[in-house]
């Protein structure tokens, strides 16, 4: 039975945390399944914003790596390797630029926001206006299908569709144009109650210690207008009921609500439930991460039988598009 091809990556800046595992990592383990899964690191997309200060991006794809396996993704299920150990993904990335205009590449969205964003780095460098070509490249070599990403990742997969179709209209029709798989899922909130992200220093980090994510949510705001004990709350305006929307069942939710409402229960009481519930997601994860930090020669075997896998599978797309650009 012939799966359909599912692709995606992660850059390799920064530490894994829970808003990465709920919007995207756990929609990956669900697709293993169903699909002929390829998932990366990919680091040459960190250097593109991160390439003055690379000190931290080996450590940082270990640690993806590492929480790749520890949620659940499964290397006799999926391919899991590392966009810079699959050279030809650089070479498709140099031949699709010939068919490129600039202007599909400046007029991407997240290219002048990321330019605003980022103001403390000068990102006029040729790789960070290629962002999405070298995306391109990643997804179309292995002619996936679908590309499972989230909404802000839509304008980049606008672009790689473009570029398929036009490669096939230039030369020969060889790639299928992916599909974005989008991620529908509840927005994760950090502890200062907006969005869960390392730039804010709000995130729970799959690599945090127990005492640090019991620590992270103990000291989380809640709803500003209980300050004693009697005062009753509002829910909504507590970013600890957001989480409990993710983390808690049903029931428990309900419990919270009438317990905040009425000054039932106290703010401790609910953090300590969520924390519990927290925990219960991150228990299995943790004792995964320490058996494949006590073991690295697992994790180098996954990575280097995942990066032979993809090779292959890339080289085969090469063969293609080599004789159809008229290379020797
Ligand atoms: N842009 C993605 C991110 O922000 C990483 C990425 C690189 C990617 N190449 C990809 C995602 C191909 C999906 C498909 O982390």
């Amino acid at each position: 039975m012939n799966k359909e091809r599912v692709l995606s990556g992660m850059q390799s800046s920064g530490r894994v945390h829970l808003g990465n595992l709920v919007g995207a990592l756990s929609n990956w383990v669900k697709l293993q399944d169903r699909y002929d899964c390829y998932y990366f690191v990919a680091d040459w997309h960190s250097l593109t914003t991160g390439y003055a200060d690379p000190s931290t991006i080996k450590e940082s794809t270990k640690d993806l790596l590492i929480n790749f396996l520890a949620v659940g993704l499964d290397p006799e299920k999926c391919t899991i390797f590392i966009q810079s150990r699959v050279l030809e993904h650089a070479e498709l990335h140099l031949l699709l630029s010939m068919i490129t205009p600039l202007g599909w590449l400046e007029r991407v969205p997240t290219y002048k926001e990321k330019q605003q964003e980022l103001k403390d780095r000068d990102l006029s460098n040729y790789g960070f206006l290629g962002y999405p070509l070298l995306q391109t490249a990643d997804i179309i070599i292995y002619r996936a299908k679908y590309v499972p990403v989230g909404i802000d990742q839509v304008p980049h997969l606008e672009i790689s569709r473009e570029i398929a179709r036009r490669f096939n209209y230039l030369y020969r029709e060889i790639f299928p144009e992916p599909e974005a798989l989008l991620t529908e899922f509840p927005k994760v909130v950090g502890v200062d109650g907006r969005k869960m992200s390392k730039s804010y220093e709000n995130a729970i980090y799959l690599s945090d210690s127990p005492k640090e994510v019991e620590q992270k949510i103990r000291t989380m705001m809640t709803d500003p207008a209980r300050v004693k004990r009697t005062d009753k709350g509002n829910p909504e305006l507590s970013p600890v009921f957001q989480l409990h929307k993710i983390f808690s069942s049903k029931q428990e939710q309900e419990e919270i609500v009438r317990g905040c409402v009425t000054a039932g229960i106290g703010c401790i009481e609910c953090k300590k439930l969520l924390i519990r519930n927290v925990f219960r997601v991150m228990e299995p994860i943790w004792a995964k991460r320490d058996a494949l930090i006590s073991s690295p020669d697992v994790l180098h075997d996954v990575v280097d039988k995942g990066t032979q896998k993809a090779r292959k599978a890339a080289e085969e797309t090469m063969l293609l598009v080599r004789n159809a650009m008229g290379l020797y």
